[in-house]
């Protein structure tokens, strides 16, 4: 269960929006290729306050001949994600990961749609980048809803923009985009897409994937990345769990870093 940890040396911290950072981690070669979906767990190296790592997406990832680095957009949510934002270059991190599970691609879909909610769109992002860059895939097969409450908290968009040509923008407050809520815009297009042909990859709040869940109602493959609290992030402490349906659709537990964080949304049972 344990993973190898790494310190990493931060080549960038930048504040891209009111309390929104983009981090660079120059890591070791030894790092392993990460998939789309995974993340991994960050700390300042040696500061034991506060004790426990944070669980980032990986947001990028580019390999050189002697490193490799990762890339991580996050929000300035609390202690720990503060903490992060004030690491100047050179600070040093403790990063363990990848970890988790991915996104699956399935190649008989035709229409890919990713519906992120804020900060959501991390993951999501560079899952459309390793669509265009592995499995070759246009701008035109993808389409991208992206939500969040105002124009200050949509960031990342102008990488979506090189890859993607359909992106649907709105906002709680309609400063940037629709006035609208994701969910709400992606339900007006359903009709367009076929469930046989299409894929969803969602990522956001809870309610955002709860309202989804009620919108796409079991007949669209849809795949989620699930966000819980986290303390060891490797399956040792059991403080992640979530309710799945099982195979004969009885309730059963699953720890959200080692058997997700992707899970598909008709399984996931919401309280
Ligand atoms: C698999 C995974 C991937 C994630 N990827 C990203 C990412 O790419 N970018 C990003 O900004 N954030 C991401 N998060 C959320 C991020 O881990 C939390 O915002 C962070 O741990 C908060 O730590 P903190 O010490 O700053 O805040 P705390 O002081 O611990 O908490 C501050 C507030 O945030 C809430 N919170 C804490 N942890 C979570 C969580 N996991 N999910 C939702 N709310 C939480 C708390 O309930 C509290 O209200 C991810 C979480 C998971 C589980
Ligand atoms: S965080 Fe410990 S089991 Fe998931």
């Amino acid at each position: 269960m344990a993973k190898d940890i790494y310190i990493g040396e931060v080549a960038a911290n930048e504040e891209i929006q009111i309390n929104y950072f983009l981090m660079k981690v120059m890591l070791p070669s030894s790092f392993t290729e990460p998939l789309p979906g995974q993340f991994v767990m960050i700390r300042i190296a040696g500061l034991h306050d506060p004790f426990l790592s944070r669980p980032i997406s990986i947001y990028s990832y580019t390999r050189g001949k002697s490193h490799c680095a990762i890339e991580l957009l996050y929000r300035v949510a609390g202690k720990g994600t503060q903490i992060l934002a004030g690491l100047i270059k050179g600070s040093q991190v403790e990063i363990s990961g990848p970890l988790g599970g991915s996104y699956t691609i399935d190649p008989l879909k035709k229409n890919i749609v990713f519906i992120a909610g804020g900060i959501g769109i991390a993951p999501l992002s560079w899952l459309a980048k390793c669509f265009c860059q592995k499995d070759g895939l246009t701008g035109d097969a993808m389409t991208f809803y992206l939500g969040a409450q105002t124009a200050e908290a949509v960031v990342g968009l102008d990488r979506i923009q090189k890859l993607c040509y359909n992106i649907i923008v709105c906002t709680d407050d309609g400063s940037l985009g629709a006035k609208a809520l994701v969910t709400r815009m992606f339900q007006k297009d359903i009709k367009t897409y076929s469930p046989s042909n299409t894929i969803i990859y969602a990522c956001g709040p809870k309610v955002m994937l709860q309202s989804l869940s009620t919108i796409l109602s079991g007949k669209y493959v849809c795949q989620v990345s699930l966000e819980e609290r986290m303390a060891c992030g490797v399956g040792a402490c059991v403080g992640c769990v979530v309710a799945v349906k099982d195979g004969q659709g009885k309730p059963a537990f699953k720890r959200v870093c080692a058997d997700g964080p992707v899970f598909d949304l008709e399984k996931v049972i919401w309280e």
